[in-house]
């Protein structure tokens, strides 16, 4: 798999091709079983994980977690900066030369945009990042295309509306990202304020890639095979007063789903705040608890990759 997988961190979609965003999905496939408990894998025994997250989360250091003790590994790390020598002051540079001796592999969550990339020129081991504030989050990608695979059968030929704050959510980011490299037709739902950034929009129009814009949800969902809402990120806005203008503007319910294809799902990489309701959650349509539980396989396809520990587990 060396070759179509060639990489020595994992910092943005776009440092992928489509062989090897395809080469991380057939590989997760293989990692599902393993995740149900019918096969047991050794192929970490002895790799440790270092999680350094500067940023709340839930799901995503649990599943990089789950997965590497999943395939035999251990883990360390923070969730709390504040409990870091980060809190006295040391720099980023410094935290990864550090954590990196520690472990065989480094997933860094961050608040600012480029921190991986950053930390990746100090690491000795390999970065994945976690999320680098309204930048990208490469591997929440990966498991949202992989649910797009394994739910519709294939990423191409689909017309996916994102929606929610396209403007700070790096999840949307990444994953118009991707799917440019597919052939999707693309439709933004969003307030004008909070649309999709001019340099993501000018390289889908460089490529020639289909896309719409639209802020009113109810007009375009009956049109989509995927529906990927996304929260409104509070913690990104300059001002309280700029984010209550536009909280609460999306909220799927079931009664929206009344006319919609019969096979089109809806997708969050979550958290959610008001943005489903609860209502939707026993609807055919609603896959972002299968999506957020795909994190586990993407993860483990992406260390065992990174760290070529793949051999092992395909003999
Ligand atoms: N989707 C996602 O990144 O969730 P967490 O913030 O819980 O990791």
């Amino acid at each position: 798999m060396k070759g179509v997988f060639d990489k020595d961190h994992v910092v943005s979609i776009r440092d992928f091709t489509v062989d090897e965003i395809n080469t991380v999905l057939d590989y997760a496939e293989k990692m599902v079983p393993i995740v149900k408990g019918d096969k047991i894998s050794r192929e970490m025994e002895g790799k440790i994980l270092a999680t350094l997250f500067f940023e709340p989360s839930t799901r995503t250091m649990l599943s990089f977690q789950a997965a590497m003790q999943r395939l035999g590994g251990s883990c360390i790390g923070f969730a709390n900066p504040k409990q870091s020598s980060v809190k006295k002051g040391e720099t980023l540079a410094d935290t990864l030369t550090v954590t990196s001796s520690y472990a065989d592999i480094v997933v860094l969550r961050h608040p600012q945009e480029g921190a991986a990339r950053l930390a990746s020129k100090f690491s000795s081991k390999p970065v994945i990042n976690a999320g680098d504030g309204a930048g990208q989050h490469p591997t929440q990608t990966l498991l949202d295309l992989f649910t797009i695979r394994d739910e519709m059968g294939n990423i191409s030929n689909n017309h996916i509306g994102i929606a929610g704050d396209l403007k700070y959510g790096r999840t949307v980011h990444s994953l118009t990202n991707a799917l440019a490299m597919y052939d999707t037709e693309l439709t933004f739902i969003a307030p004008p304020g909070l649309q999709m950034p001019d340099e993501i929009i000018k390289k889908l129009k460089k490529d020639g890639i289909e896309y719409h814009k639209a802020d009113d949800m109810e007009a375009v969902i009956d049109d989509l095979d995927v529906l990927y809402l996304t929260r409104i990120q509070r913690e990104r806005f300059p001002t309280e007063e700029e984010y209550e203008k536009v909280a609460s503007i999306y909220n799927v319910n079931r009664n929206m789903l009344e006319n919609v294809k019969e096979d089109m799902i809806v997708m969050h990489p979550l958290p959610r705040v008001d943005e489903i309701s609860p209502d939707v959650d026993d609807t055919k349509h609603a896959k972002y608890f299968e999506q957020a539980a795909n994190g586990v396989p993407t993860r483990m396809a992406i260390m065992s990759l990174l760290l070529e520990t793949y051999k092992e587990a395909m003999e």
